[in-house]
């Protein structure tokens, strides 16, 4: 099978379940997407595919064969980061930075959401992105900069995709198991 990560093509010889989060960290080396929970409660393991964050510890590489997936390698480099990554370097937004990668390709895909501007919009849709060290006020921080400038939001579609998602880690009451 082949993947597209980053920009470039792979071809690979997969057992046919192994992760998308597997795939990246075990065979590819792209050890910069996090493994916390494996069970799609913690957000450390957050990629974008066709542009929209996933949870590749939720799901399997073979099923990503012609998808566009971009991990955090691909977003920005040292000396050429994205503004969401220099954001979170200007505000000190991580403490031992387990979950940052993860929390930062939430922030990123954030930008394109229809998440309305306020912090409690933001801190909603990080929600599914947990911290254990506590960085939430200081990771919210950039995250809310690089929110302003992006498209107007659609509050009524965030509504509405709101009620159509199962209920976050947070919104459960519950810790996950890192
Ligand atoms: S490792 Fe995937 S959500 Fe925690
Ligand atoms: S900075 Fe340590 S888990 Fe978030």
């Amino acid at each position: 099978m082949s993947l597209r990560i980053n920009g470039t093509e792979y071809l690979l010889h997969l057992d046919p379940r192994t992760t998308l989060l597997d795939c990246l960290r075990e065979t590819l080396a792209l050890t910069g997407t996090k493994k916390g929970c494996d069970h799609g409660q913690c957000g450390a393991c957050t990629v974008h595919v066709n542009g929209a964050r996933v949870n590749s510890c939720l799901t399997l590489a073979v099923m990503h064969e012609g998808d566009e997936i971009t991990t955090i390698e691909g977003i920005g480099q040292p000396g050429a980061l994205h503004p969401v990554q220099a954001a979170f370097v200007a505000h000190d937004a991580y403490q031992c930075g387990y979950c940052t990668s993860g929390q930062i390709m939430s922030a990123v895909a954030l930008l394109e959401e229809p998440c309305g501007p306020n912090d409690a919009d933001i801190r909603e849709c990080m929600s599914g992105n947990i911290c254990r060290c506590g960085a939430y006020p200081a990771s919210s921080l950039p995250s809310r900069k690089s929110a302003a400038s992006r498209r107007p939001c659609n509050l009524s579609s965030f509504a509405e995709r709101k009620t159509r998602s199962a209920p976050s880690p947070r919104e459960r009451g519950r810790t996950p198991d890192l």
